[in-house]
C-alpha cells in the first residue's frame, strides 16, 4: 500500500493541463479491439486504469506500441480467449469488453468487472443492449453469429451502456436506434474514434443512429479530462489560492462553474484558460446528473470545499449511495448528516489526520482535505487515486504543494 504525506494550510497558485480524459480513453482502448486494423490514440493518460485496459486487450493478441502520450494498437491479428479474472476484476471498463467481443469475435464469457465500489453498479443495461442486438445469454455465455441493428430504449441514462450499444451497432448488420444514450463529452470522444474507423452515426436530440460497418484502423485525440480539470479547479478557492486550467469551452464543465459562481466563487474564462479562486458568500448547492448536468465524479471533491466555508447540500442523482468517502473525510474533522436524496455538509473545522483513499474520488477528496488542512497529514491507498489522476503529486507540487 503506497501512501503520501501533505504538509497543508498553504495557498496554491499556478496553471495545470489537463492530461486526456480516463474515461474517454478506456472505452476507446476497448473499441479499439472491436476494429480490425492500426489505431492511434493521442495524449492517453499515463493512469494504473489505462495500464490495466491495454494489458487486457494485449492478452487477445493486440500489439501496443507507446510513445509517450501516443499510443499504437494494432488489432489486426486478436482472436477470442476467456477474459484473464485477474485483469478485468481490476477495472469497471473491462465491461467494455462486451461490447468489443461480441463485435469482434461474435462471443463473450463474462468475467468479474472490478472499478471503484462505492455502490453497486449493475451490467443490466449492457446486457439488454447486447441482446436487443442479437446475442444469445446463456448464464455466463454470449454469442452473437452476426449482430443486427435494432431500437434499444433505455430507460435510464447510463454512460457505460451507451458505449457497448455504440460499438456492437457499429459493427452490427443494419441500423441502429440508441434512445434515451448518454451524451457526456467521452461519450461523443468514443463516437468520433468510431466514426473515423468507419461507422455512420448520427446525433440527433431524440436518439443515436448509427449505420454498422466493417471498421478499419483510425486516428482520435483523447479529450482532456473534465473530473482532473473541475478537481485542480477547486483547489483555488479551498487554499485561498488561485489556480487556472486549460480546458475547452465544450469539456462539460458549464453546471459545475455555474454552481461555484452562484455561491459567490469568482470564476473567469479567457480562451481555454478558466481560472477560480475568491470565498463562497454562501452554502453550495450540488445536484448531480448526467451530463449536462453536474457530474457526480466530482461531488466528492466538492465537500471540503463546503465544510471549510459555509457548509452545503449534496443531492446525488446518479449513484445514489456514493457517499461512503465522508467516513473517510470525518477524520479530518468534516462533519456531515444524512438528508433525502444525499447529505449536508456542516461548516467544519479541517485539521489533519491520516486515512485510507476509500475510492478514486473519494481519494481525490481526502487529497483536497490534507491541502487545507494545518499540519501534516498521511494519506494511505494512494493507488486508487493514481487510477486516474496522471502525475498527480506532480501537477500539486508545481503549484506550490508540500507533498512527501
Ligand atoms: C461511468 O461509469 C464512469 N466510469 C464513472 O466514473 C461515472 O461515475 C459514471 O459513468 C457516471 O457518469 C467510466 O467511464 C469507466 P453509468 P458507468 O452506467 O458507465 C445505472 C469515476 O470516478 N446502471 O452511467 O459504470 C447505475 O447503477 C467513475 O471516474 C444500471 O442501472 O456508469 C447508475 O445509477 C466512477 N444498469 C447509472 O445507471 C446498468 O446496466 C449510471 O451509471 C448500468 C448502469
Amino acid at each position: 500500500m503506497s501512501e503520501i504525506t501533505i504538509f497543508g494550510a498553504r495557498p496554491l497558485f499556478g496553471n495545470i493541463t489537463p492530461s486526456g480524459s480516463k474515461n474517454a480513453a478506456l472505452p476507446i482502448i476497448f473499441a479499439a479491439l472491436a476494429v480490425s486494423g492500426v489505431s492511434v490514440l493521442y495524449d492517453l493518460p499515463d493512469i494504473t486504469d489505462v495500464r490495466v485496459a491495454l494489458d487486457i486487450i494485449s492478452d487477445f493478441g493486440a500489439k501496443i506500441e507507446r510513445d509517450g502520450r501516443r499510443v499504437t494498437l494494432d488489432t489486426r491479428n486478436v482472436a477470442y480467449k476467456k477474459p484473464d479474472k485477474k485483469l478485468t476484476s481490476r477495472i469497471r471498463a473491462s465491461s467494455y469488453l462486451i461490447g468489443a467481443c461480441l463485435s469482434r469475435f461474435g462471443e463473450f464469457d463474462l468475467s468479474e468487472v472490478g472499478g471503484c465500489n462505492f455502490c453497486n453498479r449493475p451490467l443490466d443495461m449492457h446486457l439488454y443492449a447486447a441482446e436487443k442486438l442479437g446475442t444469445k445469454i446463456e448464464g455466463e455465455r454470449l454469442s452473437a453469429s452476426r449482430l443486427s441493428g435494432a431500437d434499444i430504449k433505455f430507460n435510464k441514462i447510463s454512460v457505460g451502456a451507451t458505449i457497448n450499444a455504440l460499438i456492437m451497432a457499429s459493427r452490427a448488420k443494419g441500423v441502429t436506434r440508441i434512445f434515451g444514450a448518454a451524451r457526456e463529452p467521452h461519450v461523443k470522444n468514443v463516437i468520433r474514434y468510431l466514426r473515423a474507423a468507419g461507422a455512420e452515426i448520427c446525433d440527433s436530440a431524440d436518439a443515436l443512429t448509427v449505420k454498422g460497418s466493417i471498421l478499419s484502423g483510425a486516428e482520435v485525440k483523447i479529450i482532456p479530462d473534465m473530473i482532473e480539470a473541475g478537481t485542480f479547479l477547486l483547489l483555488g478557492p479551498l487554499t485561498g489560492g488561485m489556480v487556472s486550467v486549460d480546458i475547452p469551452k465544450d469539456a462539460g464543465l458549464e453546471s459545475f462553474f455555474e454552481v461555484l459562481s452562484d455561491s459567490g466563487i469568482s470564476i473567469s474564462r479567457n480562451e481555454n484558460i478558466v481560472s477560480a479562486w475568491g470565498e463562497p458568500f454562501k452554502k453550495i448547492r450540488v445536484s448531480t446528473s448526467p451530463h449536462p448536468g453536474f457530474p457526480t465524479d466530482l461531488q466528492p471533491q466538492t465537500a471540503p470545499l463546503m465544510a471549510r466555508y459555509h457548509g452545503g447540500e449534496i443531492i446525488e442523482n446518479v449513484w445514489q449511495d456514493r457517499f461512503s468517502y465522508l467516513n473517510s473525510l470525518s477524520a479530518f474533522g468534516i462533519k456531515s448528516d444524512k438528508i433525502v436524496g444525499g447529505r449536508r455538509i456542516n461548516p467544519s473545522r479541517i485539521g489533519a489526520a491520516e486515512c485510507e483513499a476509500p475510492d478514486l474520488r473519494g481519494g481525490a477528496a481526502a487529497v483536497l482535505s490534507a491541502l487545507v488542512a494545518e499540519g501534516k497529514s498521511k494519506i494511505k491507498n494512494t493507488e486508487l487515486i493514481m487510477r486516474g489522476y496522471a502525475d498527480i503529486w506532480a501537477k500539486l507540487r508545481s503549484l506550490g504543494a508540500r507533498i512527501e
